[in-house]
């Protein structure tokens, strides 16, 4: 069975979060079941890994936008590095940039990256049994194969469209119909929610099946999924929740060269002491003291804009019996609020930017990682911190709640249900007495790095779906 995985992210090629993680490591490990021959399509970057690898050039050739014709070149990436084929589709001007997002004009972008992967696939007849679309992004790759007269070649091939994050839907006005391939207009209501051309709404109609990153995730868009509510409800037959995995090879705190000191479930305690003195050091922070940490993305889905309120308050009520690190970038209010109390409290310390192996570290060296996610469709960070004997002090939602399962009730993590300052600290404070029973930390250090969450369950539900 041959699968073509399109994303706009694969680890290491390029991550912005998440979405990277999980396409640098489903494909690999479908790969080592029989059979399965899953493959890579993204966007060509100007990033490191690029100038870093040898490519072949499998396709050159055109597509429009309305009057625009723009140029597709299709790299195939010379030895499979990364346990997959990876296929790098290059439009100059639109998908040769520097980053996945951020961009005014992302909607031709994305319209160009997948026009061009269909356009090649139809122009060179690769007909693939499973196109498995990841996000909005490449959310009208199923409309597109089943209503554009210049994909007939591929009419019929399978589709699942896996939404990673419903909060981002890639809505356009319908004036951007012009700049697809010519479809089917009688069709247009497979694309549109309310008003606008809607690429995850369409993803949800008109894909064979459609995936959750977890089984808490989906429950709750019955509830809250940015107004497609009744979509959702309404294809419910077609909707499966499918928890991500971590890539165990990248993600071992035995081997993992990221860190100042390995180490395995025999040595946890002690060498994650000294991974912790280490950091602690560097950032001034206090080794003695609990060490509270957060990975992420500075926006609201992630409850990043409590985070300040958050500092200070555990700060005083604990009387300073604690640290925070913080390793994040986004909303630039958020970000100044921080710096002013990384100056104001000792007990504080952060690192604005993306930095990879400065995350590592951290997960490796905290006691306790917080996530106060508003929403959490899935959450890799939980999964990571207990592998790396972490414990998690997450709030009770999506994947989250699918993962890490409170101390009280027999789980070695600790879950709040309210994303508040309140609850946050008042969760934060459970953890500091935990911290401070002998034995019980160590336990917990054991339990979490007990928890198997290796990609090769979900990978064959994935299979297992393709089948159906
Ligand atoms: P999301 O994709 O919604 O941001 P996930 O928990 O699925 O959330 O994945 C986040 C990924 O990005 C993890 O691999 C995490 O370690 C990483 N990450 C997030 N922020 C940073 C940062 N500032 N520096 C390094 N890694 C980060
Ligand atoms: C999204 C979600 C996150 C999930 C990731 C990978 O970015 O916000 O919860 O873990 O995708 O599926």
């Amino acid at each position: 069975m041959v699968i073509y995985h399109l994303s706009t992210e694969c680890y290491p090629v390029a991550k912005v979060g998440g979405l990277a993680d999980v396409v640098g490591a489903l494909p690999k490990y479908q790969n080592k079941i029989k059979g399965i021959d899953a493959k890579v399509v993204m966007p060509w970057y100007n990033k490191s890994f690029v100038h870093d690898h040898e490519f072949d050039i499998v396709f050159d050739g055109f597509i429009h936008q309305a009057e625009n014709m723009l140029q597709v070149q299709v790299m195939k990436e010379k030895t499979n590095a990364l346990g997959f084929e990876l296929y790098m589709v290059k439009v100059p001007g639109l998908l040769d940039r520097d980053n996945p997002y951020g961009y005014q004009d992302e909607s031709f972008q994305f319209l160009a990256f997948q026009h061009g992967v269909l356009h090649w696939l139809s122009a060179m007849e690769i007909r693939p049994d499973v196109l498995h679309c990841h996000d909005y992004h490449t959310g009208l790759v199923p409309f597109m194969i089943q209503n554009c007269p210049e994909f007939q070649f591929l009419k019929g091939v399978k589709t699942i469209g896996t939404i990673h994050n419903g909060e981002y839907q890639g809505m356009m006005s319908w004036n951007m119909a012009k700049y697809m391939p010519s479809f089917d207009s009688y069709k247009w209501g497979l694309m549109d929610w309310n008003g606008y051309i809607n690429p995850l709404a369409s993803m949800i109609k008109c894909s064979d099946a459609f995936t959750t990153v977890s089984e808490g995730y989906l429950e709750e868009l019955f509830i809250s999924f940015r107004g497609l509510e009744s979509l959702v409800r309404q294809e419910f037959g077609k909707a499966y929740g499918i928890i991500n995995g971590i890539d165990t090879e990248v993600w071992d705190p035995e081997t993992d060269p990221m860190l100042d000191f390995n180490f395995s479930i025999k040595n946890a305690v002690a060498q994650k002491k000294k991974n912790k003195e280490k950091l602690c050091k560097e950032y001034g922070l206090k080794p003695e003291l609990p060490l509270f940490a957060f990975i992420g993305r500075f926006a609201t889905e992630k409850g990043a804009d409590l985070l300040p309120d958050v500092v200070w308050k555990s700060i005083k009520q604990s009387y300073g019996a604690l640290n925070i690190m913080i390793l994040g970038s986004g909303n630039s209010y958020i970000e100044n609020k921080l710096k002013e109390y990384e100056y104001t409290y000792t007990n504080f310390a952060l690192d604005l930017g993306y930095k990879e192996y400065l995350s590592h570290k951290i997960y490796a060296s905290a006691d306790f990682l917080l996530m106060p996610s508003r929403v959490e469709p899935c959450g890799l960070n939980q999964m990571y911190s207990m592998r790396y004997g972490t414990v998690p002090v997450v709030r009770y939602t999506g994947g989250l709640r699918d993962t890490v399962e409170d101390i009280s009730t027999g789980g070695a993590g600790l879950n709040f249900t309210y994303p508040g300052v309140d609850d946050i600290v008042h969760a934060m404070n459970r953890a500091i007495a935990i911290y401070n029973q002998k034995g019980v930390m160590e336990d917990l250090i054991h339990a979490n790095m007990n928890f198997d969450f290796a990609w090769e369950k979900s990978a064959e539900k994935y299979i297992a779906l393709y089948n159906n």
